[in-house]
This record gives C-alpha cells, sequence and structure tokens, in this order.
C-alpha cells in the first residue's frame, strides 16, 4: 500500500501536520509531498491523502489547482482530505467551499485539524488580515493585545487521531 500526503502550507501548520501524519505510518511507504515543490501523480498511490489551510475562506491557488487537475484520478483512488482552519466550527463550510462536491462525497475521511496562529509566524499585512478576519468571524472588537497573544486556535490532537485511525481503515 503506498500513501501520499500532498499539502499546501502557507506558514507551518499544514506542514507539520502532514509529517506527523507521515510518522504515524511507519511500515507503509509514505510520500509527503509539498505542493509548492513538487506536482507528484495521485495515480501511483493506493490512499491520497490531501491538507491545505484556510485563508480569507480559500485553500491556497496550489492546492485547489492540484484537486481540480487531478479530480478524475482522485475519485479513482481512496481519497482524504484534512485542513488547518483558525475557525473549526466553520470547517463543512469550508470544506463544502473548496472540495469538489464529486471528490467530498467520494472521500473516505474529512479532517478538521484545528490551526495556529503563531504570532511570530505572521507580519505586517498578513497580522492586519488576521486581526480582520477575526473581527469578521467573532463580529467583535479586538485590541492589540488579543492580536498578539492570540488564544485560539489550536490543534485539535483527537481530531487527528481520529483521521489516523480513518486511514488504517483503509489499509486492512
Ligand atoms: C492571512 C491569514 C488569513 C487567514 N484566514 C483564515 C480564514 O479565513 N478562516 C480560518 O478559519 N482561518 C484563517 N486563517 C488561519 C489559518 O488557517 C491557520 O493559521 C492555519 O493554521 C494556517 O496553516 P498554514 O500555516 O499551514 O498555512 C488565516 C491565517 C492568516 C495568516
Amino acid at each position: 500500500m503506498k500513501i501520499l500526503i500532498a499539502y499546501s502550507s502557507k506558514s507551518g501548520t499544514v506542514a507539520e501536520c502532514a509529517v506527523k501524519l507521515a510518522s504515524m505510518f511507519k511500515n507503509y511507504i509514505v510520500e509527503l509531498a509539498n505542493l509548492a515543490e513538487t506536482n507528484p501523480s495521485p495515480d501511483e498511490y493506493d490512499i491520497v491523502v490531501i491538507g491545505a489551510s484556510i485563508r480569507i475562506g480559500k485553500i491556497s491557488k496550489i492546492a485547489s489547482n492540484y484537486i481540480i487537475q487531478n479530480e478524475e484520478t482522485l475519485l479513482k483512488k481512496k481519497v482524504a482530505f484534512f485542513l488547518c482552519t483558525g475557525y473549526p466550527e466553520q470547517f463543512d463550510n469550508y470544506i463544502e467551499n473548496n472540495i469538489p462536491q464529486s471528490l467530498r462525497s467520494a472521500s473516505f475521511a474529512l479532517g478538521n485539524f484545528g490551526g495556529s496562529i503563531d504570532k511570530t509566524r505572521f507580519h505586517g499585512i498578513e497580522k492586519l488580515i488576521v486581526r480582520i478576519m477575526r473581527n469578521s468571524i467573532n463580529n467583535a472588537e479586538e485590541s492589540d493585545d488579543a492580536i498578539e497573544n492570540v488564544a485560539i486556535p489550536a490543534i485539535i490532537p483527537e481530531n487527528i487521531n481520529r483521521f489516523v485511525n480513518e486511514i488504517k481503515g483503509k489499509l486492512t
């Protein structure tokens, strides 16, 4: 069984999750593919996991192009998706708006991994966008201090574990 974990990560959270996932399948051939650097054909794998993060409601162009370009092949595979987001409660909307319906239905797992906003990773305009995003979703004013010491979001380990188990269920 060959597993492809193809991911797109802007500031490292999805990449960390992808590496963690890969480490859970030591007895299998697992290829980790950063879609910003490589464009693997899903055809060569039995299980294809695609991970991306949400920015302003959308996954990256790199991730969406990969999904769209490979849609037909992915429909013939055991396919699963995971997202890193600041607002996991919006997960269903993000999936609906970013993953084609055909693949949503065909997927055996949809992982809602949560996310992280590490203030050291964001600068200038990104920090501003995070503030606007938080305000628009929460519909509330926030102080600079709140942005500096962002309490949410967080990675949700139990969702990662469930996702791993769903993949393991496809390996037997
Ligand atoms: C500029 C920017 C925009 C974001 N927009 C959203 C958003 O619309 N919805 C959301 O749930 N999270 C949003 N986030 C949070 C990211 O999804 C979260 O930080 C995620 O962990 C990033 O993963 P990555 O580092 O792998 O790209 C945004 C983060 C940044 C920096």
